[in-house]
């Protein structure tokens, strides 16, 4: 009887220590780290991208001068013997790629010399455009 008068104090010691949390009391959870506020990282700015160079504006008046004036005509008004006129209310008949195609080519049997070879295909255009739509 001794026996099991000890063994019921254990378990009733172990019972009550049960009931107390057995003394192993979980340890709380650790505070949330407060997060720092997020500093947005500093915006680098953009490498300026490198400047194309302005397309060269073409002065198709100044060109004219040097290059055509001497056969077709100050302004245009053709030179008796050298050149037609070049004038817009002369070449109604012709498109503005047709105009270019003289210019670049020439004619051939004639005093109109080609200028491909030595005017930009943008300078032709630019050329051909001025006698097509600009007035003297
Ligand atoms: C050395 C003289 C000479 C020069 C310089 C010259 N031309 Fe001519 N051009 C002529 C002659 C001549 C004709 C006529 C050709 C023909 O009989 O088909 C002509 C014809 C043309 C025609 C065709 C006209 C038509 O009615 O069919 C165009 C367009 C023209 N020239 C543009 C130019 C331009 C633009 C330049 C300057 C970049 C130029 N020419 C420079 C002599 C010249």
């Amino acid at each position: 009887m001794r026996k099991l008068g000890i063994l019921v104090t254990i378990i009733t010691l172990g019972l009550i220590l049960a009931a107390c949390g057995g003394g192993t009391t979980a340890t709380p959870p650790p505070p949330p780290q407060t997060v720092p506020p997020a500093t947005t990282p500093p915006v680098a700015t953009p490498p300026t991208p490198p400047q194309t160079p302005p397309a060269p504006t073409i002065d198709a008046k100044a060109l004219y001068g040097s290059k055509c004036a001497a056969c077709h005509g100050a302004n245009r008004e053709g030179v008796t013997g050298l050149g037609p006129s070049l004038r817009p209310s002369d070449h109604e008949k012709h498109t503005v790629a047709e105009l270019a195609e003289i210019i670049s080519k020439g004619r051939a049997g004639t005093a109109m010399p080609p200028f491909g070879g030595s005017l930009s295909t943008a300078e032709i255009d630019a050329m051909a455009n001025f006698i097509k739509n600009v007035a003297p």
